[in-house]
């Protein structure tokens, strides 16, 4: 496995420098104060109206070009999809499960997953809400048969039942033992309030923050372990660069306070980001073990990545808005929504990293009958760029490997985390997931 990459004061800097959503930012708040100070102070100045208009309008452009996010490589300029089979439903070659498919990121992935024939497995804790988007996504890919393409499931991370549910209906599907291709850990949210949950193991109470963002993927993986390294799937969780935020002396744990006004959602959100960042790496670790103990070599073995996706427009943002104008939203558009709708990613750029994971220098598509320039193409990428190569166990952003805090890089505490998460969940794992653990310890 490869050392983890740290980051240091210095290159933290480098870092936020780099991201495509801080340089559109600062250009959008020197850009516009520019514009309004020559107005205010530019009565002698004897330009129309119309002139104003268009030197804003200029700003806005040059934020959103600035604020693009890198695009995966592999993808671009494609002719025909990746995998060239279309798929066909319950027999399809290639599967994968994205969670909280129903909006922003997850909602592309999965658009971008089927355009190049992935069957898609839409696990999501609403699903009439999934099945209009679907209907969308449908018209605008011109795909008749939804059923060919797509299966809405229901999985609530907020309850460890409803991910046991999850898996079980899964395994009853029938799919073929080596179709799940990839698995997305997508869903997350940064709640305004504690709220608790109660089927955890110990009988402690947890909070649905650290449920719906670390510990509720924690079990879905677990349970789907034997199918994952079975299948070789890759498996990338999202987690976010606000996990630099999080420091060495602040504990994780299932549930920090029950009272509401100390709630602190940053910091709830950032201990299930860097939960996923442990979870990712420990995984590794695990699937490592595994390959190691069998006889026979696996030719696809499953992978683990995190990714920080990077500000992205979605309504991820909203309740932390509200909360923020202390409820008055009229306020919303003009101060956030303008320069935030400028300079964040679109859902399309924030998926980028996600579909680098899963695709570039993926054997399955070395495999498939994709055309041979893919893997030519990506080779040659590599060779110039090897930080664009995937890195099992590791933090990635903008489609390439990015540092991380010392704390997440920190294998004791990874370890640690991972037994105290299995602990919260241990009475809800399969007899073949413990066997499997059991081979690897
Ligand atoms: N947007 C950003 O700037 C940003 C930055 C860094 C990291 N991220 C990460 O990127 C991921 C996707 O975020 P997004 O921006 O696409 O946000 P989003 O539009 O709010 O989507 C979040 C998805 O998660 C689902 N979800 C929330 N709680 C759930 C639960 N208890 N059980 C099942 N599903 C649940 C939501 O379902 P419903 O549709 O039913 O609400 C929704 O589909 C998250 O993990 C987030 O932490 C986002």
């Amino acid at each position: 496995m490869v050392e983890a990459r740290l980051v240091s004061p210095q290159s933290r800097i480098q870092f936020l420098a780099g991201l495509p959503e801080l340089r559109a930012l600062i250009t959008f708040f020197i850009g516009t104060s520019f514009v309004i100070t020559l107005w205010v102070k530019g009565v002698q100045i004897p330009l129309s109206p119309f002139t104003w208009i268009v030197a804003l309008i200029a700003v806005c452009a040059a934020t959103r070009i600035l604020g693009q996010g890198h695009l995966t490589e592999v993808l671009q300029g494609l002719q025909a999809p990746l995998f060239k089979t279309a798929p066909n439903g319950l027999s399809s070659l290639h599967v994968a499960i994205v969670t909280g498919a129903s909006s922003g990121i997850g909602l592309e992935t999965v658009k971008q997953l089927a355009r190049q024939n992935v069957f898609v497995i839409l696990a999501v804790r609403n699903p009439s809400k999934m099945q209009n988007a679907l209907h969308t996504i449908c018209s605008e890919l011109k795909i008749s048969d939804q059923g060919k393409y797509f299966r809405v499931m229901e999985l609530n991370l907020d309850s460890l039942q409803s991910v046991k549910n999850f898996v079980e209906n899964y395994n009853k599907l029938g799919l073929l033992p080596h179709s799940l291709a990839f698995l997305v850990n997508n869903a997350g949210a940064m709640l305004s309030a504690p709220k608790l949950i109660s089927d955890a193991a110990t009988g402690q109470p947890v909070d649905s923050a650290f449920s719906t963002n670390h510990l509720g993927h924690f079990l879905l993986t677990c349970l789907l372990f034997p199918t994952l390294v079975r299948s070789g799937t890759r498996v990338v969780s999202l987690s976010s660069a606000m996990h630099l935020a999080f420091t060495a002396s602040t504990p994780v744990t299932a549930t920090n306070t029950t009272d509401a006004k100390k709630w602190d959602a940053p910091a709830a959100y950032a201990g299930g980001k860097i939960s996923n960042i442990w979870f990712t790496r420990a995984l590794q670790r695990r699937f490592d073990r595994y390959y190691a103990s069998q006889k026979q070599p696996s030719q696809q073995q499953a992978t683990a990545y995190a990714i920080a996706p990077g500000t992205v427009w979605t309504a991820f943002h909203m309740p932390y808005y509200k909360e923020f104008m202390g409820g008055i939203l009229i306020w919303f558009p003009v101060v956030m929504g303008i320069p935030s709708y400028f300079s964040f990613k679109s859902a399309f750029e924030g998926c980028q990293s996600t579909l680098h994971m899963l695709f570039a220098g993926n054997p399955r598509i070395a495999q498939s009958d994709a055309s041979p320039q893919v893997n030519e193409k990506m080779e040659k990428l590599f060779q110039v760029e090897p930080t664009a190569r995937p890195s099992p166990g590791q933090m990635h952003a903008e489609c390439r490997l990015a540092p991380m805090s010392s704390v997440a890089a920190d294998e004791t505490k990874a370890e640690k985390h991972w037994e105290y998460s299995l602990q919260l969940v241990q009475h809800l794992m399969s007899k073949e997931t413990t066997q499997h653990f059991d081979l690897i310890q």
